[in-house]
């Protein structure tokens, strides 16, 4: 038997053995349905932009054009994305009872259209807008209607404020209310399975490292390495949707009492 269909009988172990199952996603995720992540070598989309220019909230209070025009880049591969092969078994998980929430920090609501539950969007989300004067929340399209017609200064209907897509740009804080709903899950899980991030970026970064204080185990499927590797109870640098459904058929078959 070769080295990694050892490693993904050990993995379904992990799922079998565990009792509260938490999936914390990352850009990575989304790369097999045609959405570039940030940070891989020749495709990250931070290879093309700099990110204090192009995703910080200061630059695009100065400058909204500029910023929409990668915005809209990003937003129109978001919109036409299919869940791939990853978030579907994840789903598959859930459904066999072996997967409590998925933390994510993706805005493409793409485990939503794979029917995952309790999904938690730390960042936000690419299909809503929201004005920065009064905080009201429209859907996307009505922003990018107006973008599309010439407005590169979007605004509320309401107040005329400043729209923003209502995902997290850098140098605006997380809700208060999301970060509880991670923290719960962080505590309660005994298994975190992270897929696709580089763990770079706080408050995620932190979440492994958490996990693994509070007793829990920890197993990552990433192309790239990342700090906290040595310490996982499982590192799989391969693509999620080669190796994660191949992982879950496994945990399912056992279940399910087959082979
Ligand atoms: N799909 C989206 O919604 C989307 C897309 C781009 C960026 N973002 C935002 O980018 C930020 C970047 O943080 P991040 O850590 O999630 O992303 P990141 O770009 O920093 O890291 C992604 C990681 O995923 C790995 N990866 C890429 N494709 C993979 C695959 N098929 N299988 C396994 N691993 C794969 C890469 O090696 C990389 O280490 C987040 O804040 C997120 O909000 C989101
Ligand atoms: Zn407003």
């Amino acid at each position: 038997m070769n080295e990694m269909n050892t490693k993904i009988k050990k993995f379904a172990q992990l799922i079998l053995d565990a009792k509260n199952i938490v999936a914390l996603t990352g850009a990575g995720m989304g790369t097999e349905s045609g959405i570039a992540d940030f940070r891989s070598p020749g495709t990250g989309l931070w290879e093309k932009v700099n990110p204090d220019e192009f995703a910080s909230i200061h630059s695009y209070v100065s400058n909204p054009k500029k910023n929409l025009d990668f915005m809209l880049e990003l937003g129109m591969a978001i919109f036409k994305a299919k869940p791939n092969k990853g978030h579907k078994a994840l789903t598959k998980l859930q459904k066999l009872d072996k997967l409590n929430g998925i933390l994510t920090q993706n805005i493409d609501g793409l485990h939503q259209k794979a029917h995952s539950k309790n999904v938690v969007e730390l960042h936000g989300t690419a299909y809503e807008a929201i004005c920065m004067g009064c905080g009201n929340i429209y859907p996307i399209t009505s922003m990018i209607d107006q973008v599309r017609s010439g407005r590169f200064g979007p605004s509320c209907e309401a107040c005329n404020g400043l729209l923003k897509p209502n995902a997290v740009f850098f140098g605006e804080p997380l809700r208060s209310e999301i970060l509880s709903q991670a923290d719960r899950l962080i505590e309660e899980c005994d298994l975190l399975i992270v897929l696709g991030s580089s763990l770079l970026i706080y408050p995620v970064a932190f979440y492994p490292r958490k996990a693994l204080s509070l007793g829990a185990k920890l197993a990552i499927i990433n192309i790239q390495e990342t700090d906290i590797d040595a310490s996982a109870d499982m590192v799989i640098h391969d693509k999620i949707g080669d190796v994660f459904p191949r992982v879950v058929s496994i945990v399912k078959n056992e279940i399910e009492g087959g082979h």
